[in-house]
């Protein structure tokens, strides 16, 4: 695609990558992704901000063909699907000087081996004059590494964020056209990598919500417009208490979990609970990580196999610890065939998580009228929990 116009001075480059279906070997894509880099002319300097990942350097050189100078490029966050074509800017613009946070310098030098004398680096707060435009750099950490800062333009009021309220989408819309789409990739990309790092993330919605914002550009997906939507879900997001939602990742082998679970789960919706079932021999785990941004309990459904939790569900629980989500309740469920240590295994997977755990259900073989008792007592529990602490 060729560079488009944002306004008169600034420029939208990069690559959208329609294709690519798994980040990091882990993150499920399934809208693709966009990688995008903006160009800054001042009247006196030009700056790039960020690159573009490494399998697409060829197509941020091209958009790059017109233009003579880059006095500045921008490293907003090291990882390298914004910093992969880092070396190659460079190699293009000998002159040019590549400012950083002064952690993403190390960063940058131990991923990509950047020349030290390359860098120039920036405080919190710290501005610079393009001549008729004045950036300013803020730094946002842990969105989602420890390094990442925004920038904002000061006289065109756009705030440049990173990975900051970006979302993982191929499309042709420079700015979000269709926000329902947007807000449900948007809050898988949080939930995925921003959910753990909710208590500093709150810190940089209070610091950028002090700035005076037309437009944010994040380096994933479209620009916002209307900036207040996505500081909105994301104030929902990081603030809201959790919701009157239990969360059932489970997986059965031989139907005896899953009669259990949807026993669970029918009981729990007449109770006036919210659930989101997932089973997780099929389940996308970021429609997974996604309903665990609102869920006030999780309830982990596993048989007993090679005398613990089945894989699948020892995977689920490592990453519900892993991403760390507000829920307050879990419990577990599940058939089992003679015996093994299924809830003291799950239970020693989540020291991440602050929550109480609700007395376990586990049957021998298909499940009993005791079981199904035992489940309805389980659901009692949870929908009592939640009206007492007021979850909607
Ligand atoms: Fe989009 Fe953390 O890189």
């Amino acid at each position: 695609m060729e560079p488009r116009k944002i306004t008169d001075t600034v420029q939208w480059m990069g690559a959208v990558d329609w294709d690519r279906r798994l980040f990091d070997s882990l993150i499920p894509l399934p809208d693709g992704t966009s990688y995008n880099a903006y160009f800054i002319k001042g009247s006196e300097k030009n700056v790039l901000l960020d690159s573009a990942d490494p399998d697409m350097s060829e197509v941020l050189l091209a958009q790059l063909e017109g233009i003579d100078r880059i006095d500045y490029l921008v490293s907003h966050h090291a990882e390298q699907d914004h910093s992969g074509t880092i070396p190659r800017v460079l190699e293009k613009y000998p002159a040019a000087k590549l400012i950083s946070s002064t952690k993403a310098k190390g960063m940058l030098i131990d991923l990509l081996k950047i020349p030290k004398e390359r860098f120039v680096t920036v405080e919190d707060g710290e501005t610079l004059s393009l001549g008729d435009r004045t950036l300013k750099f803020v730094y946002t950490p842990w969105v989602h590494w420890p390094e990442t800062m925004s920038t904002y333009l000061q006289e065109e009021k756009i705030l440049f964020s990173c990975d900051f309220f970006g979302s993982h989408i191929a499309t042709s819309d420079l700015f979000v056209t269709d926000e329902g789409r947007v807000y449900e990739a948007a809050k898988r990309y949080f939930a995925e990598i921003m959910m753990p790092f909710r208590n500093i993330i709150k810190k940089n919605l209070e610091k950028v919500s002090g700035l005076e914002i037309d437009m944010i550009a994040p380096s994933h997906g479209s620009i916002y417009k209307r900036p207040a939507f996505i500081l909105d879900a994301y104030r929902d997001w990081v603030l809201s208490p959790p919701k009157n939602v239990a969360v059932i990742p489970y997986v059965s082998m031989h139907d005896s979990t899953r009669l259990m679970v949807d026993h669970l789960l029918a009981d729990l919706v007449s109770r006036g609970v919210r659930v989101e079932k997932f089973n997780l021999a099929v389940t996308d785990i970021g429609k997974l990580a996604m309903a665990l941004v609102d869920a006030a309990t999780i309830v982990v459904g596993t048989p007993t196999v090679l005398a613990g939790p089945h894989p699948a569900a020892a995977y689920a629980t490592f990453l519900a610890n892993a991403l760390r989500p507000k829920a307050e309740f879990l419990s577990i469920v599940g058939s089992y065939g003679w015996g093994g240590k299924t809830v003291e295994t799950l239970a020693g997977m989540i020291p991440n998580l602050k929550v109480e755990v609700l007395d376990p259900v586990l049957g021998k073989g298909v499940p009993s009228e005791s079981v199904y008792r035992s489940l309805d007592k389980l659901a009692d529990t949870i929908a009592s929990k939640h009206e007492e602490k007021g979850f909607k």
